[in-house]
This record gives structure tokens, sequence and C-alpha cells, in this order.
């Protein structure tokens, strides 16, 4: 306790009045975290609002392989696919999902895999990946391994729902917990629980290399011959899990950790973007980039960096096993918290500071990695927040969209016109049936009786 109060002397009053059991507890809640990482995390505390300096001398834009790419190297394309799909098929590939995050901007109330998101079915975002990843068992005949991070805040209800839900007809199924940081009120209190104990949350995405490590997971892997995880996040049902270009292109550049990317649609668009700094790639976090620097333009008016982070990345698992013997950086967020006020004896509710690692730091010790320009429309829409940009309604209108736009391309009659989801019809096309434009048009096409009528049309 001695040590507690060495670093919290405002709490000595309060645990005057403890009986030996609390003191007890709180004694071990607090020595989870070794007494050194606690005196760091104290002065990290007091320094809210504290940006660092940064000098942007030799940022630059990075390389990455653009979408009109594609048709001018259109053979090392081709290439790469096949390369990517025999990785594939030889069970070298595996799906890897964060979804421990508390979720604050949406408030559902649970998981943010539990959302129902598809137009018609209503289907959880967690069974539309299990959907994709059966889709591609059954086409390339291969297992496909899922690892879910999950919290002590989303694990129980992940797992009762997938248990509930048989699984989703998933076989490979690894769910496991990432580890906690604590976090502070604005004037570097720790936030305590009522029992008394410390109150402890997620330690952010980039707690994924030691919890994999930790958990076993990683044994599995290399037990498994899992070399490559598809990582993705919980919020964006558009992913393309296990995509074969992107495969072969990570291989055949021997890249540690490789990240696909939509270019940036304004400068107060909030996405973190990739900036070389020398010659090491870097994510600036958008809270985290110097203002002049996010409204930068090039000669053509266009954003100077404009590579805008999806969080969907392919990462070797000899890399995550590298990463879980390094120390991150961490973070602070703000982020409306509630807690038990031992001074006041009652709980509260106010914007406090959340500590937490972020994967992409992890990026400047990759080995050549790589990045990859997507078609927004066709693969990103988080469902970040309860309404407006990135919400789930944002997100139901771009699948919606995403869908007709495949029944036009094929010639068939659906008159998007000028404001899409105004004219677009409500449908739904399950990954089971197609998860891309041209695996739909393989499978229209192979259709015997089409049907005629698109509105609440459900294909599978
Ligand atoms: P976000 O940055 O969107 O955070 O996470 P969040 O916690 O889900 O939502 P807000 O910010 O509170 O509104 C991006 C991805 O990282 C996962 C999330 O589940 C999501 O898939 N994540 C985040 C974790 O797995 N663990 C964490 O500690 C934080």
């Amino acid at each position: 306790m001695r040590e507690l109060l060495q670093i919290f002397p405002e709490l000595r009053t309060w645990v005057q009045t403890l009986d030996l059991e609390q003191t007890h507890r709180l004694r071990q809640s607090f020595e989870k975290i070794p007494f050194q990482e606690w005196q760091a995390l104290k002065i990290l505390s007091q320094q809210v609002f504290k940006k660092k300096s940064l000098s942007a001398k030799r940022w630059t834009q990075p390389p990455c392989f653009m979408l009109q790419d594609r048709q001018i190297q259109s053979t090392l394309w081709q290439q790469a696919e096949s390369r990517g799909m025999q990785h594939l098929r030889h069970g070298k590939v595996a799906a890897l999902t964060v979804a421990g995050g508390l979720g604050t901007r949406l408030s559902f109330p649970g998981p943010k895999g539990l959302v129902p998101v598809t137009p018609l079915k209503r289907k959880t975002l967690f069974q539309v990946f299990a959907e994709k990843l059966r889709a591609i068992e059954r086409l390339h005949g291969v297992r496909m391994h899922w690892f879910i991070m999950t919290s002590s805040d989303t694990h129980e209800a992940t797992q009762e729902a997938f248990q509930k839900n048989h699984w989703y007809d998933t076989q490979y199924l690894h769910l496991f917990q990432q580890g906690v940081l604590p976090a502070f009120t604005m004037d570097g209190m720790c936030l305590l629980t009522h029992e008394p104990g410390v109150n402890y949350y997620p330690d952010g995405h980039g707690g994924v290399f030691k919890a994999l490590v930790s958990t076993g997971c990683v044994d599995k892997m290399s037990a498994y011959g899992i070399e490559t995880l598809s990582y993705f996040q919980v919020d964006n049902p558009l992913v393309c899990i296990g995509d074969c270009n992107f495969l072969g292109l990570h291989l055949n550049r021997m890249s540690d950790f490789s990240t696909k990317v939509v270019t940036k649609t304004s400068t107060d668009e909030k996405v973190g973007v990739f900036v070389n700094k020398g010659d090491v790639l870097q994510l600036m976090e958008y809270s985290e980039i110097p203002g002049y620097l996010s409204v930068k333009k090039t000669k053509d008016g266009q954003l100077y960096f404009k590579l805008g982070n999806t969080a969907m990345h392919l990462i070797q698992r000899s890399f995550l096993e590298a990463m879980a013997e390094k120390k991150l950086p961490i973070h602070t967020t703000y982020k409306a918290m509630q807690y038990w006020h031992p001074l006041l004896q009652s709980h509260c509710s106010a914007s406090c500071q959340k500590l937490e690692y972020f994967i992409f730091d992890a990026l400047p010790f990759a080995k050549n990695p790589l990045l990859l320009e997507v078609d927004r429309k066709e693969e990103f829409s988080p469902v970040k927040n309860g309404h407006g940009q990135d919400s789930l309604d944002t997100c139901v209108k771009d699948q919606i969209n995403r869908w007709n736009r495949w029944f036009a391309n094929c010639g068939l009659n659906v008159d998007l016109g000028d404001k899409a989801i105004n004219n677009a019809h409500r449908l739904e096309i399950s990954p089971l049936f197609a998860d891309d434009y041209v695996s739909f048009k393989k499978m229209w096409n192979a259709l015997v009786v089409k049907p005629n009528c698109f509105e609440n049309l459900y294909l599978e």
C-alpha cells in the first residue's frame, strides 16, 4: 500500500478508512502492474493535452500501389494473384479480428461485433465475417482459422453470442483476450472501482502482439502452418479477407506488414494518414498530425498526405511474434468514462484519459512495408459513430449501393441516378453468394432462374 500511496498520495485519507479485506483487494488489484510501470504511467497522465512538437522536415508522401497501377502493370498483378492464391490454398493464411474496443462513440449495448449491420437480414458483423470465411473455405478448399481478440469488456458477451449462434457455422475459431491498462482522470488520478480496485481497460489494438503470444495463439498458428494473418477491425463489413492480389504483392515484396489504404476525402476526415519520415513509413493519427500538414495540397490541388488507413493489414506471424518483445509507445485518447470516486464516495462520469497501444506503431520495425490503394466504395465503410459520418446508417447505404452497382455493371436495369441511395433497391447479397463484383458476375450469369424483382432481393 505504501507504493500505491507514493504514486497517489491524495488517496491516503480514503485508504485509511478501508478494512483489512478491502485494503488487500485494492493492493492486489494495484499490483497487476509493476511499480515502475505505474510511475511511468502517472507521469504520462500528467501531460494532459501536451502535444509533442513534431519536426516535419523530412516528411514525404510514401510510395503506394495506386488503383490505376492495376491496368498499367496487369502482368505483375496477375502473377501476384496466383502467388497469393497458392499461399491461401496451402492453408498459410488465417483471419485476425480485433474486437476488444469499448465502442464509446457508437454506444451500442454490447460488443460491436453484435451490431446488426446488413439491410435486410440484419446480420451481425460477426455473422458477415463468418460467412466471408466460409465462402473462402468453399472456394479454395481450405480451412480458415479465425482469431478474434476480445477484452475483459467484450469477451463474455462475444463468447455467448457465438455459442448461441452455433459459432456462425465456423469451425476453427479462437477467441483470446487482450491485456489491460489503467485510465486516469484529467488531473492524473487513476480510475477506481467500488470494490475497491483499479479500473482496468483494454490496452488498445496494439495489445494484439503481446496477447497473441501470452495466450498461446502464436504457437497454435505455428502448429497449423499459418504464416500470414489477414488483420481487420470489427467494424467494417466490406472487408475483403484473404485478398489474393494483396497477399501476392505482400509476399513478393517480402513485407512484414502491409496495409490497404483509401484516398482521404477531405482535410477533416478523421482517418490516420501514412507518411514517410526519412525512409521510415509511419502512420500519423488524425489527432496527432500537425494542422498545417493535414491541409497541405499538391500543385494540382490534391491533399499531399492522402493515403488514409483502413486498418486492413497483412502481417507475418514471425513479425507478430517479434513485436511482442518490443515496447510500443502509449497513446492517450480522451473518452467519457464512468468510475468510482473514492473521495466523493459516488460514481462519476467524465472525460478521462484512456491509455492505448496502437498497432501501427509496429510499422517502423517492419521489413519492406507495402501500401495498396483500394476502392473505398468496395472495401471500406466502418461503423464508428451513432450518427453522421461512418455510422450504421452510412454503412447500410454503402452496402446497398455496392450491390446495386454490381447489378448495374452487369448491364441490369438498376437505375442509380445521381442520388445513388434514393434510387437504389434495398437488397442484400450474402458473401456466400459473392463477395466481390467479379465473383458476383460469374454467379449471376450462372443462375438458371433469375429473379426479376430487385427490391428486397436476398441472394445467398
Ligand atoms: P476504435 O479506434 O474504433 O475504438 O477501434 P473503439 O474502442 O472500438 O471505439 P471508440 O473509439 O471507443 O468509439 C478500432 C478497432 O480496434 C479494436 C476495436 O474493437 C476496433 O475493431 N480495439 C480497440 C481493440 O480490439 N482493443 C482495444 O483496446 C481498442
